[in-house]
């Protein structure tokens, strides 16, 4: 793999993922990392981070001297190519000037092998207050800013750069490039990661756990539940059984869209769990939005539960007891819970609201070094339904924290209907790519006046909530084409007769949640 030294911002996984659209594998370790630990994993690239930190305060994060003396190609970015300039001998100054944001930077020397057949003059993205002053004996400098003479600067012969700029953001013009230009330029690595690969690893890997026992996997429709289930039904045919809950929730087509068209295309061995009225049941009266979240969250785990002891009983008589549970875990889930570097201290994240909590099971994750893009390509190899290869997030409670008020059978069928018309609408005028997602919700408390026909009516509220997001910590309400919100309120209180108006939400997260609950 190509080692992503993680010097402690929020740059490490970003660094890591342009590495991987180089069709590089990449894999994300602490700076803590010792030489050692570097050689052992044959690295055929490192890439140092940028950080918050100066290099002159106290407990500034540093690098095991010994790293460099591996003898593998090393690209330091921003406060990765101060600290590979000080530890190499140059020069790294206080200068008390800071560069903050776009920045105007020049090449000199043509570029060298990093930077060269870009345009001697561009724009970087620049986050810094110390500066290069000096590049260390037998480097080159490649570029320089106003106020940064020492921007860029390689070593071919030793095969180090450094950049001083973050190439991994896209506000930095050419920022692809250099990684790409260190990658298979310069380190020689070939572009030869992709999707094909990674299924084909995965594959034996999982073979390799599981062997010839049996597994389940809990489905929920959405996209991370569906690739590794998927991949593991590729290993292990019908090892596997897949469960999915039915907890009436859903929109109009899920569970047929897992139902029909998942186990169309992955032939997997599916049990569908009715639990509908088990949760309008215990869902019955309650208007709070939390009791209604661990209400569902509670259900859930019962009703899987319950699938489980029919299985595990099922396998028992056969002799072949299930010893694996298919979880979705994701590579950010596993950095962010310092798990980057084996198997200890992982967060136990659950996709699907919830899973038992006392595992006599061992968990196969075969997303596990992948990010959410990397996971759709998978998906969309492994043949599976574009609907749920390209699904936006939708959570785990689902409608049920979509209607303000209490969750009944009639008010499910309102809330669906017009989601089904938002959908349909959205998708036809091509803005699912623009969108994170856009919740739909009924407020069914609320009434107020209309006029429809002759007559008035006293319906219902729909809400809106179309929202951009790049994580769903923050959002924005998405700046939606008129035409098309008036198409969709339009076939919405005309063709659901519950409903009589139809709002926008324009509030951004923070101060509101993407939910309505
Ligand atoms: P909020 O409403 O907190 O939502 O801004 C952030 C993102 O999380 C989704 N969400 C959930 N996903 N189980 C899930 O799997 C949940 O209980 C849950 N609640 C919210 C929400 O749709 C948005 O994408």
């Amino acid at each position: 793999p190509v080692l992503v030294v993680d010097f402690g911002a929020q740059y490490a996984q970003l660094i890591a993922r342009r590495v991987r659209e180089a069709s590089v594998y990449s894999e994300i370790v602490p700076h803590t990392i010792t030489a050692e630990e570097v050689a052992a994993k044959n690295p055929v690239g490192i890439v140092l981070s940028g950080g918050p930190s100066s290099v002159y305060e106290a407990g500034a994060p540093s690098l095991d001297e010994g790293i460099l003396e591996l003898g593998v190609p090393t690209l330091g970015i921003c406060y990765g190519f101060q600290v590979m300039a000080r530890q190499l001998g140059g020069e790294v100054a206080h200068t008390g000037l800071r560069e903050y944001g776009a920045t105007d930077a020049r090449l000199t020397d043509a570029g060298g092998s990093l930077l060269g057949g870009q345009p001697d003059a561009q724009t970087v993205w620049m986050s810094h207050g110390d500066s290069v002053a000096r590049a260390p004996e037998g480097f080159d400098v490649l570029a320089s800013t106003e106020s940064t003479p020492v921007a860029a600067f390689a070593n071919d012969e030793k095969k180090f750069y450094g950049v001083q700029w973050h190439p991994e953001v896209k506000h930095s013009q050419h920022g692809q490039a250099v990684i790409e230009n260190f990658l298979h330029r310069a380190a020689g690595i070939p572009a030869d990661w992709n999707s094909g690969n990674v299924i084909a690893e995965q594959v034996e890997r999982i073979r390799e756990q599981i062997g010839s026992a049996r597994v389940i996997s809990a489905l929920s429709g959405g996209v991370d539940s569906a690739v590794s289930t998927a991949l593991v039904q590729r290993a292990v045919g019908d090892q596997l059984t897949a469960v999915f809950v039915d907890h009436g929730l859903l929109r109009a087509g899920e569970r047929q869209q897992v139902e029909e068209d998942y186990v169309a295309a992955t032939g997997v061995r599916l049990i569908t769990v009715d639990a509908a009225d088990t949760f309008l049941a215990a869902l019955d009266g309650v208007s709070d939005p939390e009791q209604k979240r661990k209400i569902i969250g509670r259900e859930f785990i019962r009703a899987f539960e319950r699938a489980q002891a029919d299985l595990i009983a099922e396998a028992r008589e056969a002799g072949e007891p299930i010893r694996f549970l298919v979880q979705g875990t994701l590579y950010p889930d596993v950095v962010e819970s310092g798990g980057g570097t084996g198997t200890a201290n992982i967060k136990s994240h659950h996709n699907v609201g919830g899973l038992p909590e006392d595992l006599q099971f061992e968990l196969v994750e075969p997303l596990r070094t992948l990010f959410k893009d990397e996971v759709r390509a998978i998906g969309r190899e492994l043949g599976l339904p574009e609907a749920i290869v390209s699904r936006q997030p939708f959570p785990g409670p689902g409608l049920g924290i979509r209607i303000v008020g209490e969750v009944t059978r009639e008010r499910l069928e309102i809330l669906r209907a017009a989601d089904a018309i938002a959908r349909a609408e959205l998708t036809a005028a091509g803005l699912d790519g623009e969108i994170w997602q856009c919740p739909v919700v009924l407020l069914a408390d609320v009434r107020s006046v209309g006029v429809q026909g002759d007559g008035r009516t006293y319906g219902h509220p729909i809400v809106l909530r179309p929202v951009s997001s790049e994580d769903a910590m923050t959002a924005d309400w998405t700046r939606l084409p008129y035409d098309v919100l008036a198409k969709i309120s339009n076939r919405i209180t005309n063709e659901v007769s519950e409903v009589n108006r139809v709002v926008l939400d324009v509030t951004s997260k923070p101060p509101g949640t993407i939910e309505w609950e």
